[in-house]
């Protein structure tokens, strides 16, 4: 299979690194609209009109399938992107809700803190996702604070430890955790930390791995697949990154 991987910038790769890890794919191609990242504080008119451009962008390449792994994409144009495509289309919010269903099993009174950009959580795609299945316990936040904390390449630290003091003081250790951003995969081990092993965590990349697995009949691994990296602007940092994340 030879799948295209949409992100708004250099997040994205956190998604990728699932897919390498689990062996998936033949071909993966990435854009990443470097250029007009972030999309986490923009309207929902702009962020599908940007999708549709990546659906454009990725028909050069005969793909079977287009994965988003913009959380904030994902709440606003999918379907959108589903009707303009001449593949399939699946997104990390969906992924992400089964996730943690399946994670937390009947407990369907577990409280869950659902993290994302601005965009994303005014979005309430993962509320509407996880009441749906019965999750009632949903703590919404949005960090945007962490998006550029993580591309400026802060995993750990005082810094960090200062915003989750600024987001968190008031709220309760969640039994779960959605990081519903691509950026916070990078901090996980901080969140960690911070609000105790025992807190689940549901990262995007290894959602979607689960829904492709469940979803997508797949005979073969491919431990080294083709890859390309393109970027609306700046490839070299993209480049960059992708190197130093997916220590390629
Ligand atoms: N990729 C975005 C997301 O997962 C985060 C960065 C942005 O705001 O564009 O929501």
């Amino acid at each position: 299979m030879k799948v295209g991987v949409f992100d708004s910038g250099i997040g994205g790769l956190s998604v990728v690194k699932s897919l390498l890890q689990h062996q998936l794919f033949e071909e993966i191609i990435y854009y990443g609209d470097t250029a007009r990242v972030p999309y986490g504080i923009k309207d929902k008119n702009t962020i599908i009109r940007y999708a549709l451009e990546a659906v454009e962008f990725f028909k050069n390449f005969d793909l079977d399938l287009i994965i988003v792994a913009c959380n904030t994409v994902s709440a606003y144009a999918l379907d959108e992107m589903r009707q303009n495509a001449s593949c399939s289309v699946v997104g990390v919010v969906e992924a992400g809700v089964l996730a943690t269903s399946n994670a937390l099993k009947e407990k369907k009174n577990a409280s869950i803190l659902i993290l994302g950009t601005k965009a994303t959580i005014n979005s309430q795609a993962y509320e509407i996702g996880l009441k749906d299945l019965g999750f009632l316990n949903l703590t919404p936040k949005a960090t945007p604070l962490f998006v550029p904390l993580v591309e400026e390449e802060i995993y750990e630290g005082e810094i960090l430890e200062a915003t989750f003091k600024h987001y968190f003081t008031n709220l309760t250790k969640p039994e779960a955790l959605i990081l519903g951003c691509t950026h916070f995969p990078l901090i996980s081990s901080a969140l960690a930390n911070y609000f105790g092993e025992d807190t689940l965590l549901i990262h995007s990349g290894e959602a979607i791995v689960e829904y492709l697995e469940k979803h997508f009949n797949f005979t073969q691994k491919f431990p080294l697949p083709q890859m390309k990296f393109f970027a609306s602007e700046n490839p070299e940092n993209l480049r960059r990154v992708a190197v130093k994340w997916l220590e390629l």
